[in-house]
């Protein structure tokens, strides 16, 4: 600890006695998340005085070891850059007298993510510092799709454009987890980044229930959660057959009254007919008497 104390004083001293302290460069303490798509800057700010010179200073941002942006004799200079950035990258120049250093980035996408180094040397020392960048999209509200299989029910649930991938959870009445009962598929797109989700469940029996699909973005604090609910008409489907009865019931004495007024005029129909054919045959039997009697 003493040793430790008097190491750093004598260095303190050195470097007073040098007429050089360590420039003060100040980052992000924590890692920044850009907007997919968006302008993200990266801050970093250096310390100036009074004969701070512009032609001695130089800004160097980097990810890893590559390129990202470089400035000196006063101005950029960018044919390290990576191809990655081109075009993308802007520093202020008109606040660097005022020591800032921060890097504009434009249309971050997934593939910018990364530790990123600000190294800044003038006329008062150098120094360098790191910090993290991660890029974050918004999960689309998520469709739902019913597909009817031979032995029940498919629900799908898909989502797109997100980042970075997603927690997904089901659960049954609000309450029972039976995600290891569905099957997740994730995609990333090799263009964007980005990443789309599907997520399905079989269900043999659909009963009065319901279903909850939450799915989580933990960088952005993102969580769509939505409820289904499922319902069964089994056994209305059970029931109808009894009601359809009941309404045969009902139409039995409508039915029955039908048939006896049919039988009525049927019989009705038939008496006359009789009757008719016995006038008939009366006469015919007369007439055949009176021939008979004319004959005579
Ligand atoms: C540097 O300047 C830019 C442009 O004015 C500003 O947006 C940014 O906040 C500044 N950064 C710091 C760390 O002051
Ligand atoms: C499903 O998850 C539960 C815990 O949530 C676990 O106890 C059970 O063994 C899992 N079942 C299968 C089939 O993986
Ligand atoms: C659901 O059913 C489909 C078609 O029968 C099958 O391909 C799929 O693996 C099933 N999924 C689950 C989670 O059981
Ligand atoms: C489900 O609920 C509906 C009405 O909400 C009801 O008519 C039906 O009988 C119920 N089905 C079952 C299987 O409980």
């Amino acid at each position: 600890m003493n040793r430790n104390l008097l190491a750093s004083c004598l260095s303190l001293l050195l470097f007073e006695a040098y007429g050089f302290v360590e420039l003060e460069i100040t980052v992000p303490s924590g890692t920044i998340i850009g907007s997919y798509g968006q302008v993200l800057i990266l801050p970093c700010t250096f310390q100036v005085g009074g004969s701070w010179d512009l032609r001695s200073t130089v800004i160097t941002w980097q990810r890893g070891l590559d390129v990202v942006h470089s400035f000196y004799y006063s101005r950029d200079q960018l044919d390290r850059q990576n191809p990655l950035y081109a075009k993308r990258t802007s520093l202020f120049n008109r606040e660097m007298a005022r020591g800032n250093a921060s890097l504009r980035l434009d249309g971050v996408t997934p593939k910018d993510a990364g530790v990123y180094t600000c190294s800044i040397s003038t006329n008062f020392g150098s120094r360098k510092k790191s910090f993290g960048v991660n890029i974050a999209a918004f999960y689309s509200e998520p469709r739902l799709q019913f597909s009817v299989l031979n032995d029940g029910v498919n629900l799908l649930v898909t989502s797109e454009g997100g980042h970075p991938s997603p927690t997904l959870q089901w659960l049954i009445e609000n309450s029972e987890d039976i995600t290891n009962q569905t099957q997740t598929h994730l995609m990333q797109d090799t263009h964007t980044g980005l990443y789309s989700v599907s997520s399905w469940i079989n269900l043999t029996e659909v009963t009065n229930s319901s279903l909850t699909f939450i799915l989580s973005n933990n960088l952005l604090g993102q969580n769509i959660r939505r409820e289904i609910q499922l319902s069964s008409d089994k056994r209305e489907k059970q029931t109808e057959p009894a009601q359809r009865c009941q309404g045969c019931f009902s139409l039995i004495p409508f039915i029955l009254l039908m048939f006896v007024l049919i039988i009525m005029v049927l019989v009705f129909a038939v008496r006359r007919n009789l009757t008719k054919q016995n006038s008939f045959n009366k006469k015919q039997h007369m007439d055949q008497t009176q021939a008979l009697n004319g004959t005579v």
